[in-house]
């Protein structure tokens, strides 16, 4: 059987896409952000799953302003990375796991929660930059990748708790797979942070703190953070935090935090990491 091994939440900033491929990561304002990410690399090595189940947002680049689907599952054989105004990003193409997702679609679906099938996607920032700083520069990535993009460009985005359920039910799916696969889960975006208007720049490393432990410690306190906590708290693009949610419902009740990464400022943002490993 397939089974879920662990959980990686991590931010999704572009700026750390651009460092990597411009060969800055050594430079003073970058190097404490990758620092954080030593421990977690070495970790994968030690951990490599067979599938990460890679939970992201579009940012309007898959997805125009015209279609803007709530959950869309990416059950393509490949995803190749999106050009986001500069070109697309150098790094490999996505390979999928297209019988597993296959599998998710139906078990998810049947499940009642409906979920968009793409059967082609190109992936922007939210997908590749959390790849590019938990497996670094690599001419292929380790692992086959299932994508999952939810919206969280435009209102309404869903609950934490509607992710925290779709998490548990993505859970069943991957359990119920017959071939004997390792799984990691990531959740992706935020941490706090604004991109426009009078608040721009706010940043929140108390309510991030916060957000990070009852993750770990409660998540059902977690999933219950309202929209409007996070507008308040952790600024509009805060709602990226959700999605994190996804990833928390698909692991055990009681985990192990084996990991935690915290750094301000990072571009506009807070990075924030954590890895969760199943008890
Ligand atoms: C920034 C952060 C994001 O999450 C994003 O999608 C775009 C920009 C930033 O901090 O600059
Ligand atoms: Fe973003």
């Amino acid at each position: 059987m397939a089974r879920i091994v662990a959980g990686v939440g991590c931010s999704h900033v572009p700026a750390i896409g651009v460092a990597m491929d411009t060969h800055k990561t050594h430079e003073p304002y970058w190097a404490p952000v990758f620092r954080g990410f030593e421990f977690s690399r070495h970790w994968m090595r030690e951990n490599r799953p067979d599938v990460v189940f890679l939970v992201y947002n579009d940012h309007c680049t898959a997805f125009s302003a015209e279609m803007i689907p709530t959950f869309a599952l990416g059950c393509a054989a490949e995803f190749q990375p999106a050009d986001e105004g500069w070109g697309p990003r150098p790094v490999p193409v996505v390979k999928g796991h297209q019988k597993l997702a296959s599998h998710i679609a139906q078990s998810v679906i049947l499940d009642e929660f409906d979920l968009t099938i793409m059967n082609r996607m190109e992936v922007d920032h939210g997908l590749t930059v959390p790849l590019s700083v938990m497996f670094g520069e690599v001419d292929e990535w380790p692992c086959a990748v299932i994508p999952l993009c939810v919206n969280v460009v435009q209102y309404p985005a869903p609950t934490g708790n509607r992710c925290y359920n779709l998490g548990k039910a993505v859970r069943r799916a991957i359990e119920s797979y017959d071939d004997d696969l390792k799984v990691m889960v990531f959740g992706t975006g935020g941490m706090s942070h604004q991109l426009q208007h009078e608040r721009a720049g706010l940043i929140n490393p108390e309510f991030d703190k916060r957000f990070l432990d009852l993750l770990t410690e409660d998540p059902v306190a977690g999933s219950r953070i309202t929209h409007l906590e996070y507008l308040r708290e952790a600024g509009s693009e805060g709602i990226e935090m959700v999605m994190w949610h996804v990833m928390r419902g698909a692991l055990n009740e009681h985990v192990r935090e084996v990991h935690r990464h915290y750094h301000v400022p990072a571009s506009n943002t807070a990075v924030g990491h954590i890895i969760l490993e199943n008890a």
